[in-house]
């Protein structure tokens, strides 16, 4: 019964008036198919908010994902550099096409594993930004050169800034999903962002009918790839989150600072240092740890783990399986609902035993 009752009282905490009667009139106008003029305005306030010329919504991040790369017209055998933290569905995707795929390690400071690397150059890097952490390109530039395209995968990581950009602009696209728990959520959903007007016409002509640039607007459900277009009610309700983002990510990544601080003090190893851009986070707060964990607030990580056994190549020189071994979570949905205080206590006698 008690438990009922909080469960009442947080619905009601996050309940919104004016996102409520916006999704009735909504519905009750049946104004939610093709392209209302709502998702457009979605997508200008997204490209704005991070300062891109265009931005586009699709049906999920992997859709984003699978125009990104359609594209930028690679010719088959192109050679495709991905970490070893990148999405299953992500992989799926460049799977499917004729691509010669290698991955690289990212070490346990989020940092590329740089060693054994050749001069070998790469015609696409797709780059997962993971967990809330900017992965640096910087130090890649022995395998990239200025005809090499960049894909960044920013579904964990937004708002994050290097110098007066946002790290997004480092990148030829930029995707991020809208799925589930992330920071700026429709439910499902996904957008890209571009400042490339070639590669934007191209994902409409290809994947969005019924958009006013697409040249085939004419013909009914004309386009020349998948049809992959947003329900237009997930742009209402990730443009809700959208509104508080900047707050929200501002007060959580104070409160992920002093976590990672905590575990600094209690000598749990993590990728957070002085130094480390971070930002919008999902699924939880990564540390390493040889120690079995008996807490339902520590996850492991459910990814593919050894990317060699997709017949992907790795180009580091050898797999550090410690990595994925010693890899786990602080679960971020109980970290944005209890307060610093309580965090660091349960943290505590979470770890009692491990040192
Ligand atoms: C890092 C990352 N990339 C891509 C995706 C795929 O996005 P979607 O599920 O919207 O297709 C996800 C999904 O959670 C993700 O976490």
């Amino acid at each position: 019964m008690i438990k009922l009752f909080y469960k009442i009282l947080d619905t009601l905490k996050n309940f919104d008036f004016s996102l409520f009667l916006k999704l009735n009139l909504i519905v009750l106008k049946k104004n939610y198919s093709k392209y209302p003029d709502y998702v457009e305005e979605f997508e200008k306030t997204l490209a704005n908010k991070f300062n891109f010329k265009y931005c586009l919504s699709f049906s999920s991040g992997t859709a984003a994902f699978y125009a990104s790369v359609l594209s930028l017209n690679l010719k088959s055998k192109s050679k495709v550099l991905i970490s070893a933290l990148t999405f299953p569905s992500v992989i799926e995707i460049l799977k499917k096409q004729d691509f010669d795929i290698s991955f690289i390690n990212v070490d346990k400071n989020f940092k590329f594993d740089l060693d054994n690397i050749t001069n070998q150059k790469y015609d696409l890097l797709v780059l997962t930004h993971p967990f809330g952490f900017y992965i640096d390109i910087g130090n890649l530039h022995k395998i990239l050169d200025e005809k090499t395209k960049i894909i960044f995968d920013s579904s964990h990581a937004q708002g994050i800034k290097i110098g007066d950009q946002d790290h997004m602009k480092f990148a030829d696209i930029s995707f991020i999903s809208l799925q589930g728990n992330k920071a700026i959520s429709g439910g499902e959903g996904g957008v890209i962002f571009t400042d490339n007007e070639s590669s934007y016409h191209q994902m409409i002509n290809n994947h969005h009918p019924g958009h006013k640039d697409n040249v085939k607007l004419k013909v009914a459900g004309g386009i020349n790839d998948l049809k992959l277009r947003m329900h237009p009610l997930a742009a209402i309700l990730a443009k809700y989150d959208l509104r508080k983002f900047k707050n929200k990510n501002k007060e959580l990544t104070e409160k992920i600072k002093s976590i990672y601080n905590h575990l600094h003090n209690i000598g749990i190893e993590h990728p957070y240092n002085e130094n480390s851009h971070i930002g919008g986070f999902h699924f939880g707060i990564p540390f390493f740890t040889k120690k079995k964990l008996l807490s339902k607030y520590i996850k492991r990580y459910n990814w593919y783990e050894d990317l060699s056994s997709l017949q992907i190549k790795s180009l580091s020189s050898e797999n550090d399986l410690t990595f994925f071994e010693e890899l786990r979570f602080i679960d971020l949905e109980w970290i944005k609902k209890n307060n610093i205080y309580n965090i660091k206590n349960e943290i505590n006698k979470i770890f009692k035993d491990v040192n």
